[in-house]
């Protein structure tokens, strides 16, 4: 299994736009940028057009939609209210002096979760329908949703016969990722008609590498034979597969590590250890 573009996109939930390691990333063939209104205090869009917009023509931007200032100023409050929605996509594209490639709802689940299934599916439509018709309006050049648990967008999908049909769909992936997650995920991207090559990836790492598990875990078994790769770099490769998706969007701001993450995309593995892991952790109790 080895396929030669693997789509390494860089996230900026960490950390902001450093010029030096955007430059890097461009020389490195990493070709996208994922961001998000709210991030790093809804400074990052300003950041990116600031530091790096004759930069970010040679980049796939995506950003999201849905985390808004609270009127206290305290910390982003979620939102699925389509008014706000496309005031923060225009503003998105102003602030990026950039149209971007791709505007994700963020994390609908936040919202839909507190609902009974009519409203949640009403709610979920009416946003979506904003960011459909943002699209037609030249605001951004695809739209999406971004899922950290899909559980709850499924169940909104699946109360009616749909027509919500998002461009791409970006989900956790990799060996953190539980297996409903993992399997809702798949069914909800095949509800709505998104395939393999329209669902991203985010967070192959779970946000770090620290947890002392990354530490002993062996991956060695995953691999096809004779290679010799790090535990970062077999866990991103993996993530590609976890479920499959076409980009993942990976934090870092080291570029050794972007580096070492490129490399890895080249990596063979053995897929019969990859059908036997998704039985074993859908047996798990
Ligand atoms: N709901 C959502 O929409 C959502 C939620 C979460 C994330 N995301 C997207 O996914 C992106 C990535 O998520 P994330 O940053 O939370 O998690 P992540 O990519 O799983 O983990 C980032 C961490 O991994 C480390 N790392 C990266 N490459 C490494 C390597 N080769 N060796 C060792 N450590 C390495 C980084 O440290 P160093 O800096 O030291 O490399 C950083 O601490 C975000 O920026 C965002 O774009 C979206």
């Amino acid at each position: 299994m080895c396929r030669a573009d693997r789509g390494v996109v860089l996230g900026l939930h960490r950390s902001g736009p450093d010029r030096d390691l955007l430059e890097h990333a461009l020389s490195l063939g990493v070709r996208g940028i994922d961001t998000a209104y709210n991030y790093q205090g809804f400074t990052t869009h300003r950041a990116l057009a600031r530091t790096a917009a004759d930069l970010l023509g040679d980049f796939t931007l995506s950003t999201k939609v849905g985390y808004f200032l609270s009127d206290t100023g305290e910390r982003p409050v979620h939102s699925l209210d389509p008014a706000r929605l496309r005031a923060a996509v225009e503003r998105s594209a102003d602030d990026l002096s950039r149209i971007p490639d791709v505007v994700f709802l963020h994390n609908p689940e936040v919202t839909l979760s507190e609902l009974d299934p009519t409203e949640s599916y009403d709610r979920l439509a009416a946003a979506c329908a904003t960011l459909s018709e943002a699209s037609r309006s030249g605001l951004c050049g695809a739209w999406g949703i971004a899922t950290w648990d899909p559980r709850p967008v499924a169940a909104a999908v699946e109360h009616r016969v749909s027509d919500i049909q998002p461009h791409v769909v970006l989900l956790r992936a990799g060996l953190s990722v539980a297996a409903p997650i993992l399997s809702v995920g798949e069914s909800l991207c095949r509800t709505m008609g998104v395939n393999t090559q329209h669902r991203w990836g985010m967070s192959p790492f779970a946000g770090s590498m620290a947890d002392p598990a990354w530490g002993v875990v062996d991956l060695r078994a995953f691999l096809a034979s004779d290679q010799d790769w790090s535990t970062p770099q077999a866990a991103f490769r993996l993530a590609y597969e976890l479920p499959s998706v076409a980009r993942i969007a990976v934090g870092t701001s080291n570029p050794a590590h972007l580096r070492e993450l490129v490399a890895a995309t080249a990596m063979r593995l053995n897929s019969a250890a990859l059908v036997r892991y998704r039985e074993l952790i859908n047996e798990a109790p």
